[in-house]
């Protein structure tokens, strides 16, 4: 299995695609540490990934907070000497008109999607740059890469982590880690569910997207193990889009077929 042996930390893991990025690297086999800001769902997310079979523990870890954080990665060195593979997971998302967006909601998509993001990569650096070698995957969005409407927070601190990934890759790949981000387009799950509520929006996606569906968060966590694995070793301050097209779209119209 192609993560034999590793100790992996998703955040936010305990729904969504960062528990299909857990559930994942546990059937690749890794030991994967679940973890997110609500225990009773990393708890749950662990406990199913060891009814599977698979290998994994949970903590409790709110990346905005410096507590938490700094709690979270000395317990994960005490109890396995330190990560292998990092995923930044763990976001928030708040739409609003540009004009209406609230300063505390802007704050709040910063501190948790960017600061958070700098904050744990920065412990889980520190504890791969003692080993020599590492995986760190930064979860980013295609709204971080467009002008989306309502976007104003969420968008902008998914630009930023965009950057901070390239940075990252750029000072850590001299000593053996690879960082890499990974940017999802509509995926069904519950930030979508609440995000794309309003009328009009699911059906906007579905035709803006070339493969006209929405992504399930396997196929995030597909690429997720992916890079996480050695099939990915060259593969270094990538983004890799994982959005049925989107990011590349331009015109699209239904164009009349002649026959040959
Ligand atoms: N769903 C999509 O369409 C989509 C698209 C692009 C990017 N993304 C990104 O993928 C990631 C996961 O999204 P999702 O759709 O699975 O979301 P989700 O809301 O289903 O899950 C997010 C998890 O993060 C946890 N969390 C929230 N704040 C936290 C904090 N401060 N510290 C630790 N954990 C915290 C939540 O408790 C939750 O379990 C996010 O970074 C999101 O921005 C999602």
């Amino acid at each position: 299995m192609r993560l034999d042996g590793k100790i992996a930390l998703v955040t936010g893991s305990g729904q969504g695609i960062g528990q299909a990025i857990a559930n994942r690297f546990a059937s690749e086999g890794a030991h994967v540490i679940v973890s997110d800001i609500v225990a009773e769902r990393a708890a749950a997310a662990a406990a199913e990934i060891q009814k599977n079979g698979g290998k994994s523990s949970y903590l409790i870890l709110d990346v905005s907070n410096e507590g938490s954080v700094q709690a979270a990665f000395e317990q994960i060195a005490a109890d396995f000497g330190g990560v292998d593979i990092f995923v930044n997971n763990a976001g928030v998302g708040i739409n609003a008109p540009y004009v209406e967006y609230k300063l505390a909601d802007f704050e709040l998509m910063l501190k948790v999607n960017l600061t958070g993001a700098f904050l744990c990569g920065q412990y889980a650096a520190r504890q791969m740059l003692k080993k020599g070698s590492g995986r760190i995957i930064n979860i980013v969005s295609l709204s971080g890469q467009r002008g989306g409407m309502g976007r104003t927070g969420y968008g902008a601190s998914k630009a930023g982590l965009e950057v901070l990934t390239k940075i990252m890759a750029v000072e850590l790949s001299p000593h053996g880690i690879n960082v890499n981000g990974i940017a999802p387009g509509p995926i069904e799950s519950d930030v979508t569910t609440a995000m794309h509520a309003a009328s009009g929006t699911r059906e906007a996606y579905r035709y803006l997207v070339p493969m006209h569906r929405y992504g399930e968060v396997e196929e995030i966590a597909a690429a997720a193990a992916f890079l996480a694995s050695g099939d990915a070793n060259y593969i270094n301050g990538h983004i890799l889009n994982v959005d049925g097209g989107f990011g590349t779209a331009g015109l699209m119209y239904p164009l009349p077929r002649t026959e040959a």
